[in-house]
């Protein structure tokens, strides 16, 4: 290899050094090698996955269907796409697909933010929507949140003519809080007409009465909603999620997207998904069941905890760095906060009812409370 006064650092695009890196959930492997723990007997309360597992019905497809991996999937997504367009009652062009509603999110970002736009979001809101807009250059404009939950006049307040995207997650994740359907509707009905609204229902699923903007959509008012297969249908690691929107917008979404960014057998997976309402009446009760389960033994100890509609909750532990390595030595993952700015606080994704029980009793060694 010749000698080169050039490096990769100097020849990368600036902005790349200053992107912040996501930091995931820590997988089971990884924690049972660095604490020498029985993997078996490790359990990951840390990325909100579905503690029941993946949708039955998704997995039986997709064992039918394995042998047809050799062909390159449908970019279109076409069965999924009918399906969906039946469930929501909008044309089957309304929809674009992702990676996960990561990447639906990512090509919001390859369509519509610029260097010099504006993005206004929560400062406590998912982190992704803080990465998309560094990484295409653009200002994050953060909005303190209030009691935990999104200020909605605060964030019309930050509204400039240099905003070009608002994220609003309902809910939000870490806090776990929603605004009121009305008031987000109120909210998208008071932007101004160059700003697109792109409302994270990640956990919609889990809620009885989520908020519904398809008549605003149908309207002409320019919102994008994203949801995902990871949670209630228990598909993460497919890595599948969709957006709706109007059908001009899903077009220029659909522009920026790789030709076969969804896999075939998570669409396969998805699809069957979709028909498992068993499955996901099962995860919702247990989700109810874990988080009262929490919101109990947080009462009974005496500890902090911000009310939650999702399937995780955020818990006030006092040193959350500390507890959370107590945890993980206890063969328990949770998830830090020092990255939300909650430093003090765990969020704790709703296992069963004994993978609850395990936590529960790994919190009270690790927090010392009899
Ligand atoms: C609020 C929210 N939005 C989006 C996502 C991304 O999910 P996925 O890319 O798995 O669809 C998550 C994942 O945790 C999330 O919490």
């Amino acid at each position: 290899m010749p000698e080169s006064d050039i490096s990769y650092n100097d020849l990368v695009t600036p902005s790349v050094l200053k992107q912040p890196i996501y930091e995931p959930g820590k997988p089971i492997d990884l924690v049972a090698r660095e604490f020498g723990l029985n993997p078996d007997e490790t359990i990951k309360l840390a990325s909100n996955e579905n503690p029941l597992g993946a949708s039955p019905k998704a997995l039986a497809a997709v064992k039918e269907f394995l042998e047809e991996t050799y062909l390159y999937p449908d970019g279109g997504c076409y069965v999924l796409r009918q399906t969906l367009s039946r469930k929501y009652g909008l044309a089957s062009e309304q929809f674009v697909f992702g990676n996960g509603s990561n990447e639906v999110i990512e090509l919001i970002g390859h369509a519509f933010i610029q260097p010099g736009d504006e993005v206004v979001m929560g400062e406590q809101a998912f982190i992704l929507y803080k990465l998309i807009t560094l990484l295409f250059q653009a200002t994050p404009v953060e909005v303190p949140l209030v009691d935990f939950t999104h200020d909605l006049k605060a964030m019309r307040e930050a509204i400039t003519d240099r905003t070009k995207v608002v994220f609003l997650p309902s809910p939000n994740n870490p806090t776990g809080t929603l605004n009121s359907p009305d008031e987000v509707v109120e909210f998208a009905e008071s932007l101004p007409d160059h700003v697109i609204l792109v409302v994270d229902e990640a956990y919609a699923e889990f809620l009885e009465s989520p908020v519904d903007l398809r008549p605003l959509i149908e309207a002409g008012r320019k919102i994008i909603c994203t949801r995902t297969f990871s949670k209630i249908y228990g598909l993460a690691g497919f890595r599948i999620g969709y957006g709706y929107c109007s059908a001009e917008c899903a077009a220029l979404l659909n522009r920026v997207r790789e030709p076969f960014n969804v896999n075939s057998v998570a669409q396969v997976a998805a699809n069957a998904a979709l028909g498992d309402e068993d499955f996901v009446e099962a995860s919702r009760r247990c989700n109810d069941r874990g988080l009262q389960q929490l919101v109990k033994f947080c009462s009974d100890s005496g500890l902090s905890f911000v009310p939650s509609v999702g399937n995780f909750m955020l818990v006030k532990v006092g040193n959350g760095a500390e507890v959370f390595k107590e945890l993980q030595k206890r063969g328990v993952i949770v998830r830090p906060m020092g990255g939300y700015g909650f430093s003090e606080y765990l969020r704790i994704s709703i296992g069963t009812q004994s993978e609850n029980e395990r936590l529960i009793a790994a919190l009270q060694s690790a927090l010392l409370l009899s």
